[in-house]
Formats: C-alpha cells, sequence, structure tokens
C-alpha cells in the first residue's frame, strides 16, 4: 500500500468515526479495523477480546447508572480509545504510543466497578493486573497505569503525553445519547446538559499548535452557561493537558471560540 492509499484509508476511517459519534454509536468496529490482532505484541485487540475487560467494563456501566451518571458503557470507553490514539497520530508520536494511549482509553473507567471515589486510581490498579496477566510489557503497562490513574479532573494530571491524550479524549465526550432517560432532563443539570448536546467534534492542528473541542448546543435545551457550570474543571484540566502537548486548547461553542 502506498502512503498515499494509507492517507486516504485513514482519512476515510475518521470520517467514518466521526458519523458514528454523531449518531451516538459504539466505535468498537472501527478500532478493531485500526488494531487487528498482532502475534506476539500484546496490544486493543487483546484488551478488546478479553472477558474480564468486557465483564469489568459492563459491570463499572451498571454501578455508574446505578448512581445516576451517564452512560459510560461501550460506546464511551471507545470514543475515548479513538480519540487517545487520533490526537498522539496527529501530533506524529509512534505507532505504539498511540496505541497505549488507545489500550488506555480503552479501559480507563474500568475503576467505576470498585466505587465512582478514586475510580481513577482503582482502575489503574485493576488495568495495571490485566495488562501484566495479558503479557504487556512493564514499561508500556505502566504507561497506561499511569495515564488511566491521573485522567480525572479532581485528583488528576497531565503527567505524559498518553496522560494528556486520554484526558482531553475523555473530556471531549459529552452528547445527547450518554443520557440514559431523557425524562430526567428538566430535574437533572448532567442530564441536561449532555441531551443538549447535538454533536461534538475534536480538532488537531499540528501545525498551528493547537487542539480545538467544537461543540453544537441545542440552546432551547440548555443554556451554554449550564455548560460551563458543570465542566469548567473539565476544560482546566484539558487546557493543562494541551500544554502538555505543547498546543494550546480551543473550546468552540456553536460556532463561537473561546480560548
Ligand atoms: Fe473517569
Ligand atoms: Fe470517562
Amino acid at each position: 500500500m502506498n502512503p498515499k492509499s494509507k492517507e486516504r484509508v485513514t482519512g476515510n476511517l475518521q470520517e467514518r468515526a466521526q458519523q458514528m459519534i454523531v449518531e451516538g454509536e459504539t466505535l468498537e468496529s472501527v478500532l478493531a479495523e485500526l488494531y487487528p490482532q498482532v502475534e506476539g505484541v500484546v496490544g486493543l485487540s487483546d484488551v478488546m477480546g478479553d472477558r474480564e475487560v468486557r465483564i469489568y467494563l459492563e459491570k463499572s456501566n451498571e454501578v455508574l447508572g446505578a448512581l445516576g451518571y451517564t452512560e459510560h458503557g461501550s460506546r464511551h470507553h471507545s470514543i475515548t480509545a479513538y480519540r487517545s490514539y487520533w490526537i498522539l497520530c496527529q501530533l506524529g508520536y509512534s505507532p505504539r504510543e498511540q496505541e497505549l494511549a488507545a489500550v488506555a482509553g480503552y479501559m480507563h473507567d474500568i475503576g467505576g466497578v470498585v466505587n465512582r471515589q478514586m475510580h481513577e486510581q482503582s482502575g489503574a490498579i485493576i488495568s495495571g493486573s490485566i495488562l501484566k496477566r495479558l503479557g504487556m510489557e512493564t514499561e508500556e503497562r505502566i504507561e497506561c497505569m499511569m495515564a488511566i490513574g491521573n485522567h480525572d479532573e479532581k485528583t488528576g494530571e497531565p503527567v505524559t503525553p498518553i496522560t494528556a491524550a486520554l484526558i482531553l479524549a475523555d473530556k471531549s465526550d459529552v452528547h445527547r445519547s450518554r443520557v440514559r432517560n431523557p425524562s430526567m432532563i428538566s430535574f437533572d443539570i448532567h442530564d441536561r446538559v449532555n441531551y443538549a448536546v447535538l454533536n461534538t467534534h475534536l480538532f488537531v492542528n499540528a501545525d498551528e499548535d493547537k487542539i480545538k473541542l467544537s461543540i453544537t448546543i441545542d440552546t432551547k435545551i440548555s443554556h451554554v452557561m449550564e455548560y460551563f457550570e458543570i465542566f469548567l474543571t473539565r476544560m482546566i484540566i484539558s487546557r493543562k493537558a494541551a500544554r502538555k502537548l505543547g498546543l494550546s486548547f480551543i473550546l468552540e461553542i456553536n460556532d463561537v471560540e473561546m480560548s
């Protein structure tokens, strides 16, 4: 395959992924295409195919549902994995770093099965033990653990480029399809803001050292101020994460840029 045709395939995949994000679909099939099984290398396909990972993630999503949180299932962790990979890919990080970011993105909320509080830290430990069982090298395992352990805005910091990519990917995922019970939107601000978000798009401009999160909000459902009311800390850690990658972070809401 010549480089041009590879670029076209990647471009098509990106377009398809973006369309699936808008429609609120899981990106598992995109990730499977992006990372097919490679003999002798522990990667995303091994993680996605692992029964223990699947059960942990399903149960974690159930626990968060019982606590009233938005969807944290296959859709959320596959989008986070995809965008973590995509950010480092656009910035020219090595293919292995891109894949480790995708692995960390895929597993990042696994700790929700223990408790929402400190789920980033329990998730790092759980992921570390699973990746060890799968045979991942110690140094690579630690990269994933650092990223997962630091992804939450309450306790985390973008300590590495993989962590920074995971933070930006995770915090970018706001969408109406994450609302489990739309009848709650008049009572719950998190449900209302998520339900109002019709589209999110993450643009990386490596030439201008910028990353832009573009959000389309239906202001008949939620005011833009409500977005800031609940997501200010997420935007602050996103800005720090962008800085770690040598980028400035721009938030665009309904075509108005805020930097
Ligand atoms: Fe999380
Ligand atoms: Fe998350």
